[in-house]
């Protein structure tokens, strides 16, 4: 929540913000997590058995396949990527 409540003062929480990390994540991640599910990418993120439970943990994660995806975004890109997976689908 302290999280949140900062990126919201310093800006980083608008809506614009976490749809151009929609149009990242959609470009560099979608095809792998789609082939690990079946053609269902976003049931990674969904699923009961979740890996990622803590804010902290999907910053690691985003980093650890950005790498696997081969991208190299900068850390206000990856941000974006971050808040955009933590407002659709982890809700932490
Ligand atoms: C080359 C394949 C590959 C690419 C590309 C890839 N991922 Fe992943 N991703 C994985 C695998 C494998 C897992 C782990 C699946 C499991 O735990 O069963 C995973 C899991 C995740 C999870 C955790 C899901 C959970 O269980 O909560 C997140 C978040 C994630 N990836 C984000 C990304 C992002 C963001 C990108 C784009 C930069 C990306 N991934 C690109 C293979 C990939």
């Amino acid at each position: 929540m302290r999280i949140l409540l900062l990126m919201s003062i310093i800006g980083l929480s608008s809506p614009a913000f976490a749809g151009e990390g929609q149009t990242l994540h959609d470009a560099a991640c979608l095809q792998c997590h789609a082939s690990l599910t079946a053609g269902k990418p976003s049931s990674l993120y969904t699923r009961a058995d979740r890996k990622v439970t803590t804010f902290e943990a999907l910053q690691k994660r985003v980093i650890g396949c950005a790498v696997a995806a081969d991208v190299r975004w900068s850390d206000k890109q990856r941000a974006q990527v971050v808040q955009y997976l933590a407002e659709r689908f982890y809700h932490f």
